[in-house]
C-alpha cells in the first residue's frame, strides 16, 4: 500500500523506556513542524482499549495462549483500521509503543505459539499496511523487570524472569530476520542519550536514506 506518512513503531522489553523515547521523539518531531500522531498498543481505540484491559487484567488467568494472540491481534486490526492506516493516508507520522514484533515475542517466543500461524493472523490484522520501521530498544530483561518493580504488574508482567528471557532472545532472533526493518538501540543509558541515537534512525527513516521494511 502506498501513502506519504510515515510509521515508526519502539518495541523492546518491559520496563525499557518506550514510553518515554515516544514522547521525546514525538516532541522534537512536532518542533520541526510534523504532524504527529501518538499511539499505543494493545490500545489506542475505544474498542483496542477495551481489549487491553481484558488482556492485562491478572485476573484472567485461565486465558489460553491462543486466545490471547488473538486479542492482541484484534486489537491490532482496530487500531490499524481505525486511527494508523487513516493517519498515513493523510501525511502523518505514526509513532507506535509495540506493535506486530511484540507479538511474535511474547505470544511466538514467550508462550511458545506456532510463529507461522501468527505471521498469518498479524497480516491479515494489518490490512495491506507498508514500510514501517521499528526502532528496538534493547535492555535484558533483569534490568527491564528491575525497572517496573515500583509499580503494580499486569498480566504478562507477573510472568517468570525465563518468560521475559524467552522473549528478549525472540526479539533479538527477529532483528536478524527483519535488517531492513527493525534498528536497535542501546536503552541502558541515560533518557536522552537513548534519544540521541534513535533520533539518527529516525530522521534516515524520513529522508528516505533508510527504507524500513514490510511485515
Ligand atoms: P505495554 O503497554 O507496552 O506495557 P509496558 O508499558 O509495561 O511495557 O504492553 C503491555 C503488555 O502486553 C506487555 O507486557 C507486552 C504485552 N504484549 C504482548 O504480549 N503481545 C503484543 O502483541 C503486545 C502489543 C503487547
Amino acid at each position: 500500500m502506498e501513502y506519504s506518512g510515515k510509521l515508526i513503531v519502539f518495541e523492546g522489553p518491559d520496563g525499557a523506556g518506550k514510553t518515554t523515547q515516544v514522547k521525546l521523539a514525538a516532541e522534537r518531531l512536532q518542533r520541526q513542524g510534523y504532524s504527529v500522531v501518538m499511539t499505543r498498543e494493545p490500545g489506542g481505540t475505544r474498542l483496542s482499549e477495551v481489549i487491553r484491559q481484558v488482556l492485562l487484567d491478572p485476573g484472567n488467568r485461565e486465558m489460553s495462549p491462543v486466545t490471547e494472540a488473538l486479542l492482541y491481534a484484534g486489537a491490532r486490526s482496530q487500531l490499524v483500521a481505525e486511527v494508523i492506516l487513516p493517519a498515513l493516508a493523510s501525511g502523518k507520522i505514526v509513532l507506535c509503543d509495540r506493535f506486530v514484533d511484540s507479538s511474535l515475542a511474547y505470544q511466538g517466543f514467550g508462550r511458545g505459539l506456532d510463529l507461522e500461524m501468527l505471521r498469518q493472523v498479524n497480516r491479515f490484522a494489518l490490512n495491506g499496511l507498508g514500510r514501517f520501521c521499528t526502532i528496538f530498544l534493547d535492555l535484558p530483561p533483569e534490568e527491564g523487570l528491575k525497572r517496573g518493580n515500583k509499580r503494580k504488574r499486569d498480566r504478562l508482567e507477573q510472568e517468570d524472569l525465563a518468560f521475559h528471557r524467552r522473549v528478549w532472545e525472540g526479539y533479538h532472533l527477529l532483528i536478524k530476520e527483519y535488517p531492513e526493518r527493525i534498528r536497535v538501540v542501546d536503552a541502558s543509558s541515560q533518557p536522552e542519550a537513548v534519544h540521541r541515537q534513535i533520533w539518527k534512525h529516525l530522521s534516515a527513516f524520513l529522508k528516505g536514506s533508510h527504507q524500513g521494511g514490510v511485515f
